[in-house]
């Protein structure tokens, strides 16, 4: 028997030895190649391990700042089964993001992917990917949305306040959730409080919960669930988009569009001389992924505010008075807000940049090349991946001095000296986040309301940065009538 064991270890040796003899042969050949310095970790799940370690860590950036002292800004890692080239450099970044000829597409897990679906603006690329994209901004930066919204948005946030002093504690997470998922359907599609509200609402809470999950599609799985919720959500949002086709075509007004669906059902641009449309369910598809990026963002930006500025007094006193000030100047004209008066506040703007710089909610973007690329001399080879971290970026000491302190007044001090490079929290270039500026608006109106009704107290809690940023207790909070 003894020679079968010694045989199978002499066996196992040797496999070792020539694998350890290919990884190294591998490394000698990609150190000449131009190919970033990194270590590929353990044969297939490489780095993974340690990437997930430091996700769930209180410094999630410490995965990156490891291999940067390492190899430099520029390294190459192995994660979830394939090599990537991760940058923390932001002048890379950028070119990543400018993706000047298509080079690069964007890659996702295997969940996200199966969950999206094909034509999703996510996961386009090229000319279609560009339509949407302009169509969707040029309707949600343009200053009469904004000026309609507004209304929206406050009433959504004064509704909200207004129970909150029945409520002990208040949990900021889920109330801000409740506020921007009001105010995104509304703008997506038109639909206000109501039945058809309160379903799209259960069913996308279970669609999402699949897109970070083993990709394992039959009954009974996480993702089979989540597709399942999102058959429930297509078939209601198809009615509402096929309702809406029916009464656009029986009126002649080209307005201003009312939302997201009508912005797509009206083009026609591609081609202009057949008239030809966007087809329903590519409408109602691209409806609900537009949901994903929407949808939770927003509101962690708004809880990770206010646990900042519960933990530093002196920013919230400053914050507090800027915006006592525009309410008695608005009591005293009996006038009502406009958009441009929220976003007229410098300090406010400054603790929503320095929430975005150090909240990191999407805190990189991944890609995929399409053929070798050279960027400052790292060479990116063809179907590999590239993760721009925008999170390292930020909290970066030479970019940003004590990076992990909140500080606001940093902006003041620097101001548009800040190298807009170094400050990425929507993206950047080809795929700048069209919500951008309606995210911004919405945060400042839930801030200047908040501050200006309230006082708190926030009862400890801790911030989870892994799967996606997330308040371990959901941001309790007790509150106080404001003390005039
Ligand atoms: C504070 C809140 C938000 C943050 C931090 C944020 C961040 C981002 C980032 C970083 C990207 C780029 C992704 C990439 O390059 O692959 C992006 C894209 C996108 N965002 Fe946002 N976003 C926010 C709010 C919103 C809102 C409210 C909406 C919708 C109303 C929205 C809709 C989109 C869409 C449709 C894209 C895809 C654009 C494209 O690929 O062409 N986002 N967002
Ligand atoms: C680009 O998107 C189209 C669908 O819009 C898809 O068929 C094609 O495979 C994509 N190209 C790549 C390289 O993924
Ligand atoms: C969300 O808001 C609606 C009213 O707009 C309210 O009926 C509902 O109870 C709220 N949900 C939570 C969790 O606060
Ligand atoms: C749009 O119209 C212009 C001029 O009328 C024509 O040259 C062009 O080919 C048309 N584009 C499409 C996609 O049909
Ligand atoms: C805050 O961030 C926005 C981009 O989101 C930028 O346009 C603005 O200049 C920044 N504010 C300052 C003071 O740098």
């Amino acid at each position: 028997m003894t020679w079968v064991l010694e045989g199978l270890a002499l066996v196992a040796v040797l496999v070792g030895w020539c694998l350890y003899k290919k990884k190294i042969n591998e490394e000698e050949r990609e150190k000449n190649s131009g190919i970033p310095r990194g270590t590929s970790g353990w044969p297939f799940i490489g780095e993974t391990l340690d990437f997930i370690a430091s996700g769930y860590s209180s410094r999630p950036v410490s995965f990156m700042e490891k291999r940067k002292s390492l190899y430099g800004k520029v390294f190459k890692t192995h994660l979830l089964g394939r090599p990537i080239i991760v940058s923390t450099d932001s002048d890379v970044n950028k070119v990543v993001l400018q993706n000047h000829g298509n080079i690069f597409i964007p890659y996702y897990p295997k969940s996200v992917t199966e969950l999206l679906g094909k034509s999703s603006i996510l996961q386009m690329n090229g000319t279609m990917q560009k339509r949407v994209h302009a169509l969707i901004g040029g309707f949600l930066r343009s200053p009469q949305l904004k000026a309609r919204i507004t209304k929206d948005i406050e009433n959504s946030v004064k509704l909200s306040l207004s129970t909150w002093k029945h409520k002990h504690p208040v949990y900021v997470q889920q109330e801000t959730k409740n506020i921007t998922f009001e105010v995104l359907v509304r703008v997506l599609m038109s639909i206000g409080p109501s039945g058809d509200l309160n379903f799209l609402k259960r069913e996308y809470e279970e669609f999402i919960k699949g897109l970070i999950c083993l990709p394992i599609n039959f009954p009974g799985t996480r993702l089979y669930k989540s597709l399942k919720a999102k058959e429930r959500l297509l078939k209601m949002v198809r009615r509402v988009v096929e309702e809406r086709k029916v009464a656009l075509e029986k009126t002649d007004d080209k307005g201003l569009a009312n939302d997201a669906v009508d912005v797509l059902l009206r083009d026609t641009s591609e081609s202009n001389d057949t008239q030809q449309h966007l087809p329903l369910d590519f409408i109602s598809g691209n409806i609900i992924e537009m949901m994903i990026p929407g949808e939770d963002s927003v509101p962690m930006v708004m809880t990770l505010a206010v646990k900042f500025l519960s933990d530093s007094p002196v920013a919230l006193k400053r914050l507090v008075e800027e915006n006592m000030e525009l309410k008695s100047h608005k009591a005293q004209s009996c006038d009502e807000y406009a958009w441009t008066d929220y976003m007229s506040l410098p300090f406010t703007q400054n603790v929503i940049n320095e929430t975005l710089r150090m909240a990191n909610i999407i805190n990189a973007v991944w890609r995929k090349a399409l053929k070798d690329v050279e960027i400052k001399g790292y060479l990116i080879p063809k179907g590999w991946c590239v993760l721009a971290s925008f999170s390292s970026v930020h909290m970066d000491e030479e970019n940003y001095e004590n990076p992990f302190q909140f500080d606001p007044w940093r902006w003041e001090k620097t101001g548009a000296a800040i190298n807009s490079n170094n400050f990425t929290p929507f993206g950047g270039g080809q795929r700048l986040c069209p919500g951008l500026e309606l995210s911004r608006l919405e945060i400042s109106i839930f801030l200047h309301h908040l501050v200006t009704t309230y006082r708190w107290v926030a009862e400890e809690d801790d911030i989870l940065n892994f799967p996606t940023v997330k308040m371990k207790q959901k941001l309790p909070i007790t509150i106080m009538p404001m003390d005039k």
